[in-house]
């Protein structure tokens, strides 16, 4: 290969590496959709447990269908006695990131029944033990921290008002569990982001779902990635008034440091997602303690928008920026948002499973080889 001729898509800038028919991202007009339903009808009208469901398999379910799924997932959730032990052998340092990464490989997939579901795969099933268990393993581990011993599923209750119950302690308010609905439903999905993509990569090779999802979460966990909702939470924090915000962002700038939870490779406007939970997070935070922290984020965006916009750029705010403290005021502590976000998105990671797996082909580019050349390498004696 000449080098001269090669050209190099860094970062896979788009790139176009297969078809998916699971979500639209419209970059340009600032629409995402899920399976063609658009995430501002999902959120409006449609649980968490529905969106699932559509995601995996290409329609709403029908009640008795999202019953059967909601139920399932509520009797997958809880840590067996042995994921308890493991995590209280783990040093409670350790980043939910961790845990969850670390653990999903080594979680019990074992089942007894599932769902109906409408494609016939063990793996799926096993799948989605997975994905629930890591809700509750998530719980477990807020509470191993505090020295408290976990609070046990409530079956009268939904698989989110669990988590909450789990999480909390408490039976969560309409207005908690809605907020949490939403949220989720906003990260499930996202075409070819880069964890989705690991998962693919992983799903290419025909390794097993519990390696694809622990390759997924490692790379959601990065500050580019997933991991800029903790960062933007603690920038606000760090900036500590609205006031502050335009010093901070100069400097920042000056700096060539990166605000965390601004700007996105695909979306040239604002992120639909964002559009969604700016308001959410501005309802819950006003009149509260949280006010402050809202109105700084406020102020961060407009301070990046205004210093890009004399550099001749737009930028906007994505959808980890106002997260954040929407996760803030349900109680959610900043080291635990990035986890949130992959108990939200392994769905889409499982539906991506499915589609890589019924049409596979093994995902292996290729890179310009830059070192010594073999032929004028010196020769051992
Ligand atoms: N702060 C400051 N400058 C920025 C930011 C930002 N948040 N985002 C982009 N820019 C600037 C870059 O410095 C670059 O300027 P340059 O050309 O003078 O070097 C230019 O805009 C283009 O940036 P790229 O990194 O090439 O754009 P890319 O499409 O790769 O970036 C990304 C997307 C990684 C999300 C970037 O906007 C970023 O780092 N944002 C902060 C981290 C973040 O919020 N990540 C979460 C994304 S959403 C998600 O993953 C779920």
């Amino acid at each position: 290969m000449n080098a001269q001729q090669t050209t190099i898509h860094k970062g896979l800038e788009g790139i176009i590496v297969d078809r998916t028919a699971i979500a639209k991202v419209e970059g340009a007009i600032g629409r995402l959709s899920y399976r063609g339903i658009d995430i501002k009808e999902l959120t409006a009208a449609h649980s968490f447990v529905d969106c699932v469901w559509l995601v995996l398999f290409g329609s709403l379910p029908s009640t008795e269908q999202a019953r059967a799924l909601d139920d399932f997932l509520v009797r997958s959730m809880a840590p067996t006695d042995s994921e308890q032990r493991i995590l209280a052998a783990l040093p409670r340092s350790k980043h939910p990131m961790e845990i969850l990464q670390g653990l999903t490989p080594l979680i019990d997939r074992r089942f007894a029944d599932a769902p109906a579901l409408p494609v016939e795969s063990t793996e799926l099933a096993e799948g989605l033990v997975i994905a629930a268990r890591l809700a509750g393993i998530l719980a477990a581990w807020q509470h191993l921290r505090h020295g408290e011993s976990l609070p046990v599923p409530d079956r009268t209750l939904g698989f989110q008002a669990n988590f909450l119950l789990l999480f909390s302690g408490r039976r969560p308010t309409v207005q908690a569990l809605a907020t949490l609905q939403v949220t989720q439903i906003l990260q499930m999905e996202h075409g070819f982001n880069a964890s989705t993509f690991a998962a693919r990569v992983a799903t290419s090779t025909l390794a097993p779902v519990q390696a694809v999802l622990s390759a997924a979460i490692g790379t959601l966990s990065g500050p580019l990635h997933g991991g800029a909702d903790e960062a933007a939470l603690q920038m606000a924090l760090e900036i500590g008034a609205p006031a502050n915000a335009a010093d901070y962002v100069r400097q920042c700038l000056a700096q060539k440091r990166r605000i965390m939870g601004m700007g996105h490779r695909e979306y040239k406007t604002v992120d639909p997602r964002a559009r969604i939970l700016k308001p959410m997070a501005e309802r819950l935070c006003s009149g509260s303690t949280h006010e402050t922290l809202f109105k700084t984020l406020v102020a961060v965006e407009e301070a990046v928008q205004q210093a890009m916009a004399q550099r001749g750029r737009k930028i906007h705010a994505n959808v980890e920026f106002y997260k954040g403290a929407v996760m803030n005021a349900l109680g959610i502590p900043s080291d635990f948002f990035t986890s949130m976000f992959a108990i939200g998105r392994v769905y889409g990671y499982l539906a991506h499973f499915l589609e890589q797996r019924a049409d596979n082909r093994l995902i292996r580019p290729q890179a310009q080889y830059v070192g010594p050349d073999p032929a004028s390498a010196a020769q051992p004696e």
